[in-house]
């Protein structure tokens, strides 16, 4: 299966993922593919206008799709902004028989920029960068995700708390 974790930029995306990962050790082969890593190894020219965004979320799909049917779960810590990319990952993942959960991982803008984990919103800010996710960019959040988790009031540890819980259940029902 995927798991695809949708939100702003320092929403906690990455840091759940990547808790959620260790977790998963010894139980499930599992792979997380971050976007900023991604990104950089293998399309370094994509930028962030509303058509590479949409091919980023693509083409990352594309890659958690080919791990994914041979029985890794795979975590996508990816801001996918749009609605209707991430129905498309969604759909190819469908027909091929795949799981695939949307996450919304959640925290007002406020939140998001007091934390601000890569500075981004503070060169957001002093126009250093434009076309921001949430700032000055848009953000399209998910319609019914699997899981929402709001991270401005629910502590890290029950986040991956959920995310464990519902992702074992859907291991355990596969046919
Ligand atoms: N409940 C929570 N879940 C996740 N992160 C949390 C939570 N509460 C506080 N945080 C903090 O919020 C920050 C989230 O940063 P993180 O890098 O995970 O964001 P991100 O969504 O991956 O951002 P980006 O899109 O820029 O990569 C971390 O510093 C983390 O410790
Ligand atoms: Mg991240």
């Amino acid at each position: 299966m995927t798991v695809w974790l949708t939100g702003l930029p320092s929403s906690g995306k990455s840091t759940i993922a990547t808790d959620f990962a260790k977790r998963m050790k010894g139980a499930y082969p599992t792979e997380v593919l971050d976007g900023d890593v991604v990104r950089r190894e293998f399309f370094p020219e994509l930028g962030y206008s509303k058509e590479d965004r949409t091919e980023n979320v693509r083409r990352i799909g594309a890659m958690a799709a080919l791990l994914a049917r041979h029985g890794v779960i795979v975590v996508v810590p990816v801001i996918a902004p749009y609605q209707e990319a991430r129905t498309q990952v969604r759909r190819r993942h469908e027909e091929q028989g795949i799981d695939f959960i949307e996450v919304f991982v959640d925290a007002d803008l406020e939140t998001c920029m007091n934390r601000d984990v890569k500075g981004l919103y503070q060169r957001a800010r002093s126009g250093e960068i434009s076309g921001l996710t949430g700032y000055d960019d848009p953000y399209e959040p998910p319609e019914s995700p699997a899981l929402h988790l709001e991270t401005a009031r629910t502590p890290l540890e029950s986040c991956v708390d959920r995310l464990d819980t519902l992702v074992r259940l859907r291991m355990e029902r596969r046919p």
